[in-house]
């Protein structure tokens, strides 16, 4: 009789994957290393821009949070992560829109496109194929044609990657060169301590998963890693089909934290993620948040980043959450691949 965990039955957790996710995970390393050397499209000639405006939704949309997370560290100009229709008013003169879409068929980044195109206003695709890519190629505007074929969420380093090139050739560097290769070993270390292959009792995201089972992970980050606590939450959602919750410090301090402390805080699993970089101010307000509220949530767990740069210390954390992620789907049954409901929206939008 087997008293394992469920989640080390590999021949179970392919029954509950079918269209390979746990694959396409496995081979995040790769992804994030071939995207590296994919060449930047050649520039229509203009300024360093003044303003980055990122145009893209979900999945794509957290590859934007990613370079604006990066860039917080170092670069001097704004970077806005536009999720919706058109532009916002701040896309104008010496402003540069990357309208980023896997499928290419987001209608709000296809609006997006056009209002760049209106406003004439420097614009460059990055995406997989579809609607988008046409859309340029018609246009005879820049275009970075990413490897298609996976699930846009899973497509982070194809995404990520081209868009830092992009923007690194015009000077607006938002990680360094020894960032990015700190970044990619670290993700390749992870690889076999987070994969099915790895026995629960040693694997972290297995363990999570156990640990937050039926209840609803609530997920935090600090000031830089709250960006990848919305990732977490998004990829509970689409992978797993179980509500997350996500928010960051300082600001849930100010509000959500009251919250923590009624009945229903018992239904949800709090996780935090730190960063051994997160400063003095921010380690000391996540110890007292788990003073103040752990003993009402369900159950509290820590996910700590791993590396130096910034890139290493995010790229870890969202790993990690991408296999929680799978791993709550198996222990809950469902497929982690198919969105039915979000492809049904679309479709019923004419947005296929
Ligand atoms: O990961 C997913 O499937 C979604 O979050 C998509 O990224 C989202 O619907 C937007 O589609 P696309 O990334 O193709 O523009």
């Amino acid at each position: 009789m087997n008293h394992g965990s469920p989640l080390d039955d590999l021949s179970a957790i392919a029954a509950v994957d079918p269209h390979g996710a746990r694959d396409v995970l496995a081979r995040f390393p790769e992804q994030c290393r071939a995207a590296v050397t994919i060449e930047a499209p050649s520039l229509p000639p203009m300024k360093r821009p003044r303003v980055v405006v990122i145009a893209g939704m979900g999945g794509s949309a957290s590859a934007g949070d990613l370079i604006a997370a990066c860039a917080a560290e170092r670069v001097e100009i704004p970077i806005v992560v536009h999720r919706g229709y058109g532009l916002p008013s701040v896309a104008w003169d010496e402003t540069l829109v990357i309208a980023v879409s896997y499928s290419g068929n987001s209608a709000e980044v296809l609006s997006a496109a056009d209002a760049a195109r209106a406003r004439r206003v420097p614009f460059v695709a990055v995406t997989a194929g579809g609607a988008l890519a046409e859309m340029a190629e018609q246009r005879r505007q820049p275009c970075v044609r990413v490897p298609g074929g996976i699930m846009p969420r899973m497509a982070l380093g194809s995404l990520f990657f081209p868009m830092a090139r992009v923007l690194r050739a015009l000077d607006v560097d938002v990680v360094s060169g020894e960032e990015i290769a700190e970044g990619l070993d670290v993700v390749e270390a992870l690889r076999p301590e987070l994969a099915p292959e790895r026995p629960a009792a040693s694997n972290e995201a297995k363990r999570l998963a156990q640990a937050i089972d039926t209840r609803w992970p609530a997920v935090y980050g600090g000031p830089v890693t709250g960006a990848v606590a919305y990732r977490w939450k998004t990829d509970f959602e689409e992978n797993a089909k179980v509500f997350g919750l996500a928010g960051a410090l300082p600001e849930m301090n100010h509000n959500t934290i009251e919250a923590w402390r009624t009945a229903l805080a018992r239904q949800l699993h709090l996780v935090l993620l730190r960063d051994d970089r997160e400063e003095p101010e921010i380690a000391r307000r996540f110890e007292l948040l788990r003073d103040l509220v752990g003993s009402a949530a369900g159950g509290v767990s820590e996910c700590r980043a791993r590396g130096r740069g910034v890139l290493a210390r995010l790229l870890s954390l969202t790993y990690l959450g991408q296999w929680t992620s799978y791993y709550l789907a198996v222990l809950r049954g469902v497929d982690p691949w198919s969105v039915p409901t979000l492809d049904e929206m679309k479709r019923r939008l004419g947005n296929g």
